[in-house]
């Protein structure tokens, strides 16, 4: 692919589908090569509007808005941000040659479902994943959690960020489950997946990338491993380079080799996979930068939104680790709009520390509004300083 001039005939017109922290930083990537950014969320100055050569406000998971938008846009390469999008448009779109889907629309379509990359790991590739079961009703569910044994853990099918997910430790817990998974999941309001817990010793996001080599091959190259802690299904804190034995760090990346792989295409893909000891367990896969991988902004010569644009532009990539880091979460602390940041100014001074403030028009008191990142010559001093930083920066009201 020639890069050519934004704003004029010859531009490479690129449509992220989703605007937020994550696609903010993949559009300013593009626009450092002279890429025609069209942004696009479902509300008003997105993190992501606010870079983007154009901005719109669509309702993606609508078949016909999304088509028509990308009808009249005529980018060449289409990149979901978000899982909820309607990907039966993308994989038409795909088939019909309009645009290319990154990496493809069947991985934008197998993972937006946590039943179709489940069951493609598990049961096409063979891959070691929890223990599973699907169920469609209450009574459904109870079946599977007496069948796996508890504990076991609740998902909406269609959810992202923890939402509408839960741990359920008896018999008495079910039915609030039941509850939480319908309010939370997305589309479908009435399936679920049951799964047992693995007892892990440590969980990692392995960033993946497929980028084409100097043969014009796709090449698959692997990320310094990374290591965060979920609260309720949402990251707070990831680090990079997580330590991990031989053994483990070879079976993970086989296990990213065989996912990625069968989904194919151009890109960064989030794996997320479970250890203990030299045992690693297939989670979930987003096909697209991950929010863990934030840490990247401070540890990588090129980090995952970098990545992400060079791959999917057919560029070179360079994965390497600069120097280990940490990233922790800075979130609205209150429901309010326009809200303020004090203690920036004393965030920075800390030393290794960086800021980034995503510039969403709406806070929540759980809502991600910010980033702080650090380096130290070790990945634990670098969480200290991280979750500083962090803790130093202050929302309040605009
Ligand atoms: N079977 C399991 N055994 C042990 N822990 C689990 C299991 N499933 C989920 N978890 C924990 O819950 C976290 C979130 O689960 P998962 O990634 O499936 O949800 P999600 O809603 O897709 O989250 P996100 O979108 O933030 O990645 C995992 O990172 C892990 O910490
Ligand atoms: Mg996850």
């Amino acid at each position: 692919m020639r890069l050519g001039t934004p704003l004029s005939p010859s531009a490479t017109r690129v449509m992220l589908l989703g605007a937020g922290e994550l696609g903010k930083e993949v559009i300013i990537a593009l626009q450092r090569l002279g890429v025609e950014v069209i942004a696009v969320d479902r509300y008003v100055n997105a993190p992501g509007h606010q870079v983007a050569h154009r901005a719109y406000v669509t309702d993606m998971s609508d078949r016909s808005a999304l088509r028509a938008l990308i009808e009249a846009e005529k980018p060449q390469l289409v990149v979901p941000e978000i899982e909820a999008i309607a990907t039966e448009t993308l994989l038409e779109i795909e088939a019909e040659g309009l645009a290319e889907i990154i990496p493809t629309a069947r991985a934008a379509n197998l993972t937006m479902n946590r039943e179709g990359i489940r069951r493609l790991a598990a049961e096409t590739l063979n891959l070691p994943t929890s223990p599973y079961v699907f169920a469609d009703s209450l009574a459904a569910m109870s079946a599977a959690a007496e069948k796996l044994g508890y504990p076991v853990i609740v998902k909406p099918v269609m959810s992202s960020s923890g939402k509408g997910q839960s741990r359920v430790d008896d018999a008495s817990q079910l039915q609030a489950a039941w509850d939480d998974a319908a309010s939370g999941g997305r589309v479908d309001k009435g399936r679920v997946i049951v799964e047992g817990v693995i007892d892990f010793d440590y969980e990692i996001t392995l960033l993946t990338v497929r980028a084409r080599g100097p043969s014009g091959e796709i090449e698959t190259h692997f990320c310094a491993p990374i290591g965060h802690v979920q609260v309720k299904g949402d990251y707070v804190e990831s680090w990079q380079p997580q330590a991990m034995s031989a053994a483990a760090l070879q079976r993970a990346q086989e296990i990213a080799a065989a996912v990625t792989g069968n989904l194919g295409g151009r890109g960064l893909f989030g794996v997320e996979l479970f250890v203990k000891g030299d045992m690693v367990w297939f989670s979930e896969v987003s096909p697209r930068p991950h929010d863990t991988g934030m840490v990247t902004m401070a540890t990588q010569r090129q980090n995952e939104f970098e990545l992400h644009a060079r791959a999917i532009l057919g560029l070179p990539v360079d994965v390497s680790l600069r120097e280990p880091g940490a990233s922790a979460v800075i979130y609205g602390g209150m429901d309010a709009t326009g809200i303020v940041f004090d203690g920036v100014a004393d965030a920075l001074a800390m030393p290794g520390v960086d800021i980034r403030l995503f510039g969403k028009p709406q806070a929540f008191v759980r809502r991600r509004m910010g980033v702080a990142l650090a380096t130290a010559k070790t990945t634990d001093s670098a969480r200290d300083r991280a979750k500083a930083a962090a803790a130093a920066v202050k929302p309040a009201k605009g």
